[in-house]
């Protein structure tokens, strides 16, 4: 009998409707569109308004989702969530989606990675699969970036912003779906990328609830280093362990932090512009929600069999490449 490996059926991304755009950011810190533009790529990010929480539009995901592949909820075995920004600290986010969505016959758990979130679980649920414990596994992504991001700091309010994005994984016994994984983590570049406050380690508390230490501090130099080598380097690794070339990979889905940092690993991996998957003029840096939401953009022009890889770094470090067939 073949293998059984994972296969994406299914996808859908969401984000708010609010626009904050370069033009909002002038008026908030010192900067300009022309510096945001060049340096990051970014033209506008989407955040959350008036009550809209992250579980709602988990639990949007998981519907459309299931109305796509035609299955009802009750089916689904397992909802994992990659995110830093769920709807508490416990329970998990994953526990929510699965009461609002009626997947009342699933389990699940949230995974910390920051941007690599969305990597993380993805190859968490292709375990479940491949081993035959779960038989469908909706994957989601997302973060309210918004929720822990100080307006007052132009070194962060202006790269992230609020998006959410899901796919279903089943078996797949004709080769198609996940084909291979790289996942790694360097806790010594905590300190450059971090929240510092909320944690047990820093409990929030009357000294510090006023402190910028309850919002994301980035050393962005150190962390664009760190991400420009390892991103490119995982994608070229796994396309080398996979005998791939250029020529041979379809289409890039990088996470989008910075455009410079997509450049350069579509560079590394010898990749016309028109393979890589690119918008965050749109949406921003939206953490564990970049790499679903594209697939939900670009789902229209994928084809069954492409050769695709999936490539991230993020806060923590963490940092991964997962290679798949396309599954249809
Ligand atoms: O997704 C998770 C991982 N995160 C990332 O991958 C983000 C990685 N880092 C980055 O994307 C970039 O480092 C940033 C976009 C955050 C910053 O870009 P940069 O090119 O590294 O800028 P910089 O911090 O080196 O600053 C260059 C100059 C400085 O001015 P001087 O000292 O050269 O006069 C900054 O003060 O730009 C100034 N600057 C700004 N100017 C206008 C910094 N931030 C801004 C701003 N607007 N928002």
């Amino acid at each position: 009998m073949n293998k059984t490996t994972a296969a994406i059926t299914a996808v859908h991304g969401v984000v708010p409707e609010k626009k904050l755009t370069n033009a909002d950011l002038e008026k908030m810190v010192d900067t300009n569109d022309e510096w945001i533009k060049s340096r990051t790529g970014i033209s506008e990010r989407r955040i959350v308004s008036g009550g809209e929480v992250f579980s709602d539009f988990g639990a949007e995901i998981v519907k459309n989702i299931c109305e796509k592949r035609g299955i009802d909820p009750l089916e689904i075995d397992m909802i994992i969530v990659g995110t830093i920004t769920g709807d508490y600290k416990f329970p998990s986010t994953s526990n929510v989606i699965c009461d609002k969505s009626g997947a009342k016959n699933a389990w699940g758990y949230d995974v910390s990675a920051a941007c690599s979130g969305f990597l993380f679980s993805l190859t968490t649920g292709q375990q479940f699969i491949e081993t035959g414990f779960a038989k469908k596994v909706i994957v989601i992504g997302g973060d309210i970036m918004s929720s822990i991001i100080n307006y007052k700091d132009r070194a962060t309010c202006i790269i992230f912003g609020d998006g959410f994005g899901g796919v279903l994984l089943e078996p797949n016994t004709d080769g198609f779906g996940i084909q291979d994984a790289i996942m790694k983590v360097d806790g010594a570049g905590r300190e450059f990328l971090i929240q510092k406050v909320g944690g047990s380690a820093n409990i929030l508390n009357e000294d510090n609830v006023n402190s910028d230490d309850r919002y994301v501090y980035q050393e962005g130099k150190t962390v664009f280093k760190h991400a420009v080598k390892n991103m490119a380097g995982v994608s070229a690794d796994i396309m080398e362990r996979n005998n791939l070339t250029g020529d041979d990979v379809d289409w890039l889905v990088p996470h989008q932090a910075n455009l410079r940092i997509i450049d350069a690993t579509a560079k590394r991996m010898e990749l016309s512009k028109e393979k890589v998957m690119i918008n965050i003029e749109k949406y921003g840096n939206t953490t564990s929600g970049t790499i679903p939401l594209c697939l939900w953009e670009w789902e229209d022009k994928l084809k069954k069999g492409d050769n695709v890889i999936l490539s991230a770094f993020g806060g923590g470090f963490t940092w991964g490449a997962i290679y798949i067939k396309w599954g249809y």
